[in-house]
């Protein structure tokens, strides 16, 4: 084990701060929790710094499971930790409710991805040899095979590919309950937002609050989703190159006299964007999404709105019966490769867990795992190893040689 990936315990820390933590982790929404979660399982002592624990883009999130569904062209080392982590969803859902006792809203439901004229059953037959080729399974569906499973769909369907592997979750009921669980496992919360890194002797020692406030530990997760790429004190060469990317999304809401509304999340791409529903357990049906890079822009546009339902109605035509009941935007951690950043930094006691783009709520189970096991023997274990941080700095150093 390299030294500089000697991971520390508080004792280890350069501070005389009696209060200080094994791990502390920057960022509250569902990946810096489940980090906190599974290292407070281990025996670390651990603190969560965000201002409102169990927010971010999971408050937006439609909360798919859809490794297979949303397979892309050059993603194929990120498929894997994609199903890794799917792999994993049956058995965290049930820890994860035990040890908090909330319903998820997790829902086994498959996903049917739908083409709605000749261009886009050209694609999605490309997809499924794609999948096909990948080992993973899906069907293809005639569109009346597709309306015999969902009857509220568009007559004019042309086919489509059932995928009974991808699920879903609430992400609001699973970063609620992942708060819950961090504090039944005693993970220490400060309600505020990390003003700085601190760097003691080249090595991350803990953040300074907007409060004022230090806190120390022995070593240091950065997982702020888009945020992570702006933190004063962390250096340039370690900040990690991720970028938000504006999703906008709705939420209906299904009278009980129209359910089942609809069975399984229902998705297509129309005029070249995705749009997809997805029908929650409790009558909640969540369309989504727009992919934007607009920086750090959050606002709800008509035009946003506008383009999600247009697309939404000639899939399923009658969601304009549906009350519109949430109008929401959120942003995605981008990374240059859509891929995340897991594990330690050229910072000795930094490490990052962030950049999870569209998968975040899919990878949340393997993403605790991995960061659990990185804390603890401060080796990357070997299915996350495409994923270190150090890939991008090794593409740095390349382009300026
Ligand atoms: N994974 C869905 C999205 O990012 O819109």
């Amino acid at each position: 084990m390299s030294p500089t990936r000697t991971p520390a315990r508080s004792s280890d820390a350069p501070s005389s701060d009696a209060r200080a933590s094994d791990v502390l982790v920057i960022g509250g929404g569902i990946i810096g929790l489940v980090t906190a979660w599974r290292a407070a399982q281990r025996g670390f002592t651990v603190t969560v710094v965000d201002p409102e624990p169990g927010g971010g883009a999971a408050r937006v999130a439609a909360g798919m499971l859809a490794a297979v569904t949303e397979l892309h062209y050059g993603e194929q080392t990120l498929l894997g930790l994609n199903l890794a982590s799917a792999r994993r969803y049956p058995d965290f859902a049930a820890e994860l409710t035990e040890a908090s006792g909330q319903d998820l809203g997790y829902r086994r439901c498959g996903t049917l991805a739908v083409a709605l004229d000749a261009d886009d059953r050209a694609h999605l037959r490309e997809l499924h040899a794609l999948q096909h080729r990948s080992g993973l399974e899906s069907e293809w569906l005639s569109g009346r095979e597709c309306r015999r499973l969902e009857p509220m769909l568009a007559p004019g369907v042309r086919g489509g590919l059932r995928v009974d592997g991808d699920h879903q979750i609430d992400p609001r009921r699973l970063a609620k309950a992942l708060v819950t669980a961090c504090e039944r496992a005693g993970v220490e919360f400060h309600r505020t937002w990390a003003e700085r890194l601190t760097v003691v002797r080249d090595r991350a020692a803990g953040v300074v609050t907007t409060g004022g406030e230090q806190l120390a530990a022995g070593q240091v997760v950065l997982a702020a989703g888009s945020l992570s790429g702006k933190l004063p004190g962390v250096p340039a060469e370690v900040l990690p190159p991720v970028r938000p990317v504006k999703g906008q999304v709705l939420r209906l809401t299904v009278p009980k006299r129209y359910a089942p509304f609809l069975n399984r999340t229902v998705r297509a791409v129309v005029r070249g964007s995705q749009v997809y529903l997805v029908p929650r357990e409790n009558g909640e049906l969540v369309v989504g999404a727009t992919s934007e890079e607009l920086g750090w822009d959050t606002t709800v546009t008509a035009g946003g709105v506008y383009e999600l339902l247009r697309d939404a109605h000639e899939l399923v035509p009658g969601i304009t019966e549906l009350p519109l009941t949430e109008t929401r935007a959120g942003l995605r951690p981008g990374s240059p490769d859509n891929a995340p950043l897991l594990g330690p930094t050229a910072l000795d006691g930094l490490l990052l867990a962030t950049g999870h783009y569209r998968n975040g709520v899919l990878l949340t189970p393997v993403t605790g795992d991995v960061m659990a096991h990185v804390l603890t023997t401060g080796e990357l274990p070997e299915e996350a190893r495409p994923f270190t941080p150090g890939r991008f700095s090794t593409a740095l150093t390349e382009q300026t040689v």
